[in-house]
């Protein structure tokens, strides 16, 4: 209903002035609230104020929405101070705190620590003591103390405070240690004033807060007149540290930064356990995917895996020598309590030296030399925790012996269970020489924890060496090769590639301990062990000669991957960490070994010295190496970067066709991963190795990772990665972000889980992909996921819709955005131009099946699919896949099962 009143024109001007004034007065009131409590905005005067106000009201504009938008652009302070503190402990990180008026202060991120000392070796040895911070020109500069007994320090700078770039610690000429750090800047060039252990004070200069001038001695009065540091009383706490001002703008970018990880973090730790409530309100779940005429070439190596030495996977693993410490080379650098006799037991009148003197070779130094008074001796070994054998089956037994006194001996083998003898030989002994002896052994019946038992006849002395007992039956009958049943369980994932020998393992700890390839080819003898990092021993019996023909046995593309010059950031020996690369003089040295790979792997043995050593060890053919990988997830810091770029450079130069593998840190993002992605745009590498172990949410929360990546620069190896679990609810979360990944398989072109083995009882790592024990494997419900995506693969993607229908409790239709339905059902669609198949592959993570209908269009003419389900509670680990085939018309109402993967694959055979 409308009402007109009739009134004149003066009237009406006169209620319009009487509306307006009370709109002003109203309007006003709201204005100078905000401005009252609002620090930042200028306080104008009343005049101008209530111009302002008379303006907006005139324009018949809320006054409440001018002035809210002019609060998130306008109405704010210009600069806040900040607080850079640390909380005293040494392995808590860097706090920030801001306030508005330098009295009252807030916290960042309810106790987030904004950079933390990656000085040290790992864990609880990384340190930060008395942090000083600067900020000048945009940019924030920090250093710390590492230690009140080291000549070095710590820096790092950053434009946000939110990615730093990877810490220097630059060595201190002229003193022995800095505690107590000031950094400030003078003019152009950056002050650091510091004390030392023994109560002296310095400074040091940089121009680049990169190259450090030598130590100037200073006296404590100069020292203390620069001291910056303020304390300030947080949540009731005080500390100790430095105010600098900034812009506003930083700190709320950082606020966002602080409150979007926090948020993220939430979404990431949810798990299944908490869908009864997640889906409490779901009755049903329906959908139709329709298949597009959208399709585009993908990487068919997608799927690969990664060995590393970890967990006992190589010796004790998938290496199928039986004896342990076969050449008397274990010692305390594999651990502590071991030495060259561990896992040998001798009875009480047998006398057991180690000697090196004369040994086999430079590279196995120590033998045993054993000796009794009454002319009979034993030697026996257990293996790694008892001998598996198979009765009837062949085992090849060898060892070195020389007589030290010269003297004859007889020597007895015996293979024992308990009293049991299961198979024996007997040798002469009686040259002053090394020479190796050998039999074959056939037990005459199975035996779970045999032991190896040599009898030693003879009065005197004889040296012992590199005794073996390899079985003959090992995957693809190989000699020194691989333990079956566990070569066999990788070769069913049917894996693209393999990524070898690591990990950590591949940079080692300290510049010693790095892997070098030329070590683990040849004589098996000539070879020289190493520590393990993981705390053991590396026999290097499994070698590079070893790893490049097990892919070729089983069609896997060969990755080398080679340390970057550098040791393992987290190394405690020879240094703190990453302290430094092989010198760069060195380096041309250190490069030719990669490039004699190259050589070795791919040259004529005709013309090329290192491709005759390959063909005399048994390979007068190639292998074909494609690619080559510098380094694992190091700190991309200046020394890394210097190294890398030397070698990708040198080996383009050499050798174009190789493609190079790089790599960015252990984390999805962070400051390895910036640096490291930014490196690899400068200097245009082919392929970066990405890695990251995370929660299910994560990779549920994280389906658009690889959307946006750009499609034509580096592509991406995802080396390592895995959920936190041997659960179904983790495998089913690996096995969307495969799905994910084959969307964007044009730009990520090879992925593997990891860790891939794990020695029941011997694990440094958990979870792994297959698991085992000397006589059994289990491989977990991750491996079938990635056994069923390796044997699923295709070359072609094709981009198909997948509506989902859920409905409620009352059968109503859910259209609500927050659906959780919509982010756990997911496809990809795959054609194998090879076979001509047509993949289908679904994961459903509700607790709901799913209905659904499956549009071929004109992927209409198959014959015949073959369904493979994964399906269980969500918490299962013991499940394995199913297998059966279902009719072409199953897929108008095919029933997708909770918890589920399911591979539908359609072909014409
Ligand atoms: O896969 C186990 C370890 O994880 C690897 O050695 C290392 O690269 C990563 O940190």
């Amino acid at each position: 209903m409308q009402i007109y009143l009739k009134i004149t024109k003066k009237e009406y001007a006169l209620y319009l002035f009487i509306y307006i004034l009370y709109k002003f007065a109203k309007e006003y009131h709201y204005f100078s609230n905000y401005v009252k409590t609002n620090y930042s905005m200028k306080k104008n005067n009343i005049f101008t104020n209530a111009i302002i106000v008379l303006f907006l009201n005139l324009f018949f504009c809320p006054i409440h929405s001018i002035i809210a938008i002019g609060y998130n652009t306008r109405n704010h302070p210009d600069s806040v101070y900040t607080f850079v503190y640390h909380y005293g402990d040494p392995h808590s990180g860097l706090r920030i705190a801001y306030s508005i008026d330098n009295r009252y202060w807030i916290p960042l991120g309810n106790d987030y620590s904004f950079v933390k000392s990656d000085f040290g070796s790992w864990g609880p040895f990384k340190t930060m003591y008395n942090p000083s911070t600067l900020y000048d020109n945009g940019t924030w500069y920090v250093v710390w103390s590492v230690a009140n007994n080291i000549n070095q320090f710590a820096t790092t700078k950053s434009e946000d405070f939110w990615i730093w770039k990877p810490q220097s610690y630059p060595y201190l000429y002229n003193s022995n240690s800095l505690i107590n750090p000031i950094l400030r800047k003078k003019g152009k060039k950056f002050e650091l004033y510091y004390k030392t252990n023994d109560n002296n004070y310095y400074v040091v200069f940089s121009d680049d807060f990169n190259n450090w001038s030598d130590s100037r001695q200073i006296n404590a009065e100069t020292y203390d007149s620069v001291s910056n540091l303020k304390s300030i009383i947080i949540n009731g706490k005080e500390y100790e540290g430095n105010i600098n001002k900034v812009p506003y703008s930083t700190i709320n970018k950082l606020i966002i930064n602080v409150d979007n990880s926090q948020t993220r973090n939430a979404l990431f730790n949810e798990s299944c356990r908490d869908d009864i409530n997640r889906f409490k309100n779901i009755e049903s779940i329906s959908g139709v995917l329709d298949l597009t005429s959208n399709i585009k070439p993908i990487s068919s190596n997608l799927i690969g895996i990664f060995f590393e030495d970890i967990n006992y996977s190589a010796d004790g693993g998938l290496y199928a020598e039986l004896i342990q410490n076969r050449d008397f080379e274990y010692n305390e650098m594999d651990r502590k309590e071991w030495n060259a006799k561990s896992f040998w037991e001798t009875d009480s009148s047998t006398e057991f030296e180690i000697s090196e003197d004369k040994p086999i070779h430079t590279n196995n130094r120590h033998y045993a030399v054993i000796s009794s008074p009454d002319g009979f001796a034993t030697l026996s070994n257990n293996g790694f925790d008892g001998i598996v054998l198979k009765k009837g089956d062949e085992y090849d037994f060898s060892f070195f012996a020389k007589s030290i006194s010269k003297g004859k001996y007889n020597i007895n083998v015996k293979l024992i269970d308990g009293d049991k003898v299961l198979a024996q030989s007997s040798f002469k002994v009686k040259t002053t020489e090394w020479k190796q002896q050998k039999a074959v052994l056939t037990p005459n019946s199975d035996s779970k924890n045999a032991t190896l038992q040599l009898e030693i006849q003879g009065k005197g002395k004889i040296g012992l060496d590199f005794i073996s007992l390899f079985p003959q039956n090992t995957y693809k009958s190989r000699p020194n090769g691989l333990r079956q049943d566990l070569a066999q369980v990788l070769a069913d994932i049917h894996p693209k590639f393999i990524r070898f020998p690591g990990g950590c393992v591949t940079h080692g700890n300290g510049l010693e301990n790095m892997y070098n390839w030329k070590e683990t080819i040849g004589p098996l003898w000539e070879r020289k062990s190493q520590f393990n990092l993981w705390g053991y021993h590396q026999s290097k019996g499994l070698g590079f000669y070893e790893f490049f023909q097990f892919c070729e046995d089983i069609g896997a593309e060969p990755l080398p991957v080679l340390p970057a010059g550098v040791c393992c950031q987290n190394s405690s020996i020879g240094g703190h960490g990453q302290q430094g690369g092989i010198p760069m003089d060195e380096m041309d040295d250190y490069t030719q070994d990669l490039l004699d790979l190259i050589e070795w792997a791919n040259g004529d043995p005709s013309t090329s010295k290192w491709a005759k050593i390959r063909a005399e060890s048994g390979h007068e053919q190639p292998f074909n190496l494609k690619m080559i990988g510098i380094g694992n997830e190091d700190l991309i810091s200046d020394v890394f970067v210097e190294r890398f770029k030397y070698i990708n450079k040198t080996i383009k130069e050499h050798y174009p066709e190789i493609q190079v593998v790089g790599t960015v840190g252990p984390f999805f993002e962070g400051s390895d991963y910036e640096y490291g992605w930014q490196l690899a745009k400068d200097e245009k590498i082919d392929i970066v190795d990405e890695h990251y172990y995370v929660s299910p949410g994560w990779y549920i929360h994280n389906q658009d990772y690889y959307d946006t990546y750009d499609r034509n620069g580096t592509k991406v190896y995802l080396g390592e990665w895995a959920s936190r679990s041997n659960e179904l609810e983790n495998a089913l979360a690996e096995s969307m972000h495969i799905l994910n990944i084959e969307r964007n398989a044009d730009v990520v072109i090879m992925t593997s889980y990891a860790p891939l083995l794990a020695k029941i009882g011997h694990t440094q790592w958990n979870p792994d992909l297959i698991y085992f024990n000397n006589s059994e494997v289990l491989p977990t419900v991750n491996y079938y996921i990635q056994q069923l995506c390796g044997t699923n693969s295709g070359n072609n993607y094709i981009y198909s819709n997948l509506q989902i229908e859920t409905k409620d409790l009352n059968g109503n239709l859910i259209t609500s955005d927050n659906n959780p339905v919509q982010k756990r059902i997911k496809q990809s669609v795959v054609l194998d131009n090879s076979s001509g198949d047509l993949i289908i592959k679904l994961v459903n993570i509700t607790p709901i099946p799913a209905t659904l209908k499956i549009i071929l269009n004109r992927y209409n003419n198959y014959k015949t699919v073959f369904l493979s389900t994964l399906a269980g509670e969500y918490n299962e680990k013991n499940i394995k896949p199913t297998y059966k085939s279902i009719d072409i018309n199953d897929l108008h109402q095919l029933i997708i099962p909770s918890y589920s993967f399911t591979v539908l694959r359609l072909t014409n055979n």
